[in-house]
């Protein structure tokens, strides 16, 4: 279409913006999967609250950036809130997947979108206004009124009560609506209700991406591989349902997933490093770089001797800007020989033998008493997404040992429920040897600075609203 529009081309136009299944076949032109269009027709069909769970990369957050397009294009006095649980998950990952879809829009529609850092104003008047759903804050979602409001929610398991109270209160009028998407982590809360004991109020869909065109056939292999078929991630991050949490499993889905999303300044805590090492076999040596309660993304090598390992960890450490304090490396086996080596480099390598009794009261081990300090610390950390290490925490079980001590099943069980070591888990477990280098950072400190950076961010945007 050119910037010029005859009278025929807009009436013509008109009628595929009424709905938004001919929005997106025919003036965004994509292919929605059948799943999308399941949900597409709902609200087509006059459907106000809808519910939708899903495993990961199935299409959802396309999904609300056509909706979001849809309704600011084409809907009378609109307003759009769109909120999530992190920044990131707004600011760079929905507004870019809403910007790709804009660009794809004939000129004359592009022209009349302004999409600015965390806003998107409609030239006929409409708004789309991002704000991150923080629990101190819930009045960040507080105020919308118009005519037709659309509330969409990303990532909804992670939104907080509070904020869906708010989002609740302002859903009065005759055509508000109320759109959230999300993996199912949590087994509580409003996200969970909507498919239990609240079910009877939502239009609920389940998005299993093992059906779904927008997820490879290979891809869904491979997360078998990485999570294991019976465990709760694959429940969670693919088949798009609630996780059963196994009684004896020392990491939930849920801690985990929130740590993937957690956003933690880098600039608190000791630099400590954990090395599991691996020789010739089919398991990985890996190494773990956690700063405070920052984890970094993990590295891993395989099929190499010692002497390799060791160079590869002497030569990380000289690049490293911030030096470690403290190499806990696994001297048992294997590892013994890269221990010496990397004392011998003068490195700062310390015992990290998981084998060890434990000194702490009602532990078996070492190994036990490192994963359950990191298990105590998921709740403020940061850790990548990486599907790997969720695949291998979530997998970990606990036993109480013929003493009556608490320990860690035989690695030889965790070893045939997943198909591979625990290598990475291990070299994280293991930043966690001793309890003696960490600065613990205060949870609420945390998150007045992220509050802070919020506001930062705000007073930086060109339109001044806080998000
Ligand atoms: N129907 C479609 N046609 C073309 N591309 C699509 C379609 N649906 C989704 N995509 C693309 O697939 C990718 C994954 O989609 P999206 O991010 O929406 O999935 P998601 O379900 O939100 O994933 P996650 O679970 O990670 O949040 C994106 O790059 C998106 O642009
Ligand atoms: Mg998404």
């Amino acid at each position: 279409m050119s910037a010029v529009v005859t009278k025929a081309e807009m009436q013509q136009f008109i009628k595929l913006c009424q709905k938004l299944e001919t929005f997106v076949l025919h003036v965004i032109r994509a292919t929605p999967s059948e799943q999308q269009m399941d949900i597409i027709r709902a609200i087509d069909a006059g459907d106000k609250r809808i519910a939708v769970k899903s495993g990961h990369g199935t299409g959802k957050s396309t999904l609300l950036s056509w909706i979001s397009l849809w309704v600011g294009v084409s809907k009378y006095d609109a307003k759009i809130p769109i909120t999530a649980p992190s920044a990131p998950q707004l600011l760079s990952t929905l507004m870019p997947e809403i910007k790709k879809w804009r660009n794809v829009l004939p000129s004359v529609l592009q022209e009349s979108i302004d999409i600015k850092m965390d806003t998107a104003h409609f030239k006929n008047g409409n708004d789309l206004i991002m704000r991150t759903a923080r629990k101190e804050s819930p009045e960040a979602l507080q105020g919308y009124h118009a005519t037709n409001l659309f509330f969409l929610v990303d990532e909804g398991s992670g939104v907080p009560d509070n904020i869906f109270e708010v989002v609740e209160g302002a859903l009065t009028g005759e055509h508000n609506v109320i759109i959230m998407v999300g993996n199912p982590t949590r087994t509580s809360g409003y996200f969970y209700n909507a498919f239990n004991k609240n079910k009877e109020l939502w239009k609920t869909f389940t998005l299993n991406a093992e059906k779904s065109s927008n997820v490879s056939k290979d891809v869904v292999e491979l997360r078998r591989k990485q999570y294991g078929i019976d465990s709760d991630v694959y429940r969670v991050r693919v088949l798009g349902e609630f996780p059963r949490a196994s009684s004896d499993a020392l990491f939930s889905v849920e801690v985990l997933e929130e740590a993937t999303k957690r956003e933690v300044y880098a600039d608190d805590g000791d630099e400590i490093w954990g090395l599991d090492v691996a020789w010739y076999g089919d398991d990985k040596s890996c190494l773990a770089k956690r700063k405070g309660y920052f984890l970094r993304p993990l590295e891993t090598r395989e099929k190499q001797s010692t002497l390799e390992t060791s160079s590869w960890v002497i030569s990380e450490y000289h690049k490293a800007h911030i030096k470690p304090v403290a190499i806990f490396v696994d001297n048992n086996g294997v590892g013994a020989g890269v221990y010496d080596q990397l004392i011998q480099a003068g490195l700062p390598i310390f015992d990290g033998n998981s084998s060890r009794a434990s000194s702490e009261f009602g532990l078996a081990n070492k190994r036990i008493e490192m994963y359950q300090r990191l298990s105590k610390k998921l709740d403020n950390m940061k850790i990548p997404d990486d599907d790997d290490l969720i695949g291998e925490l979530s997998s970990v079980r606990y036993i109480i040992s013929e003493k009556g001590l608490l320990m860690l099943e035989p690695k030889v069980e965790t070893k045939k429920r997943l198909g591979r070591s625990p290598d990475r888990g291990d070299a994280v477990a293991l930043t966690f040897y001793e309890d003696i280098f960490i600065s613990d950072v205060q949870e609420n400190v945390q998150s007045k600075r992220m509050e802070k950076a919020d506001e930062m961010r705000n007073s930086s945007s060109d339109v001044g609203m806080a998000w």
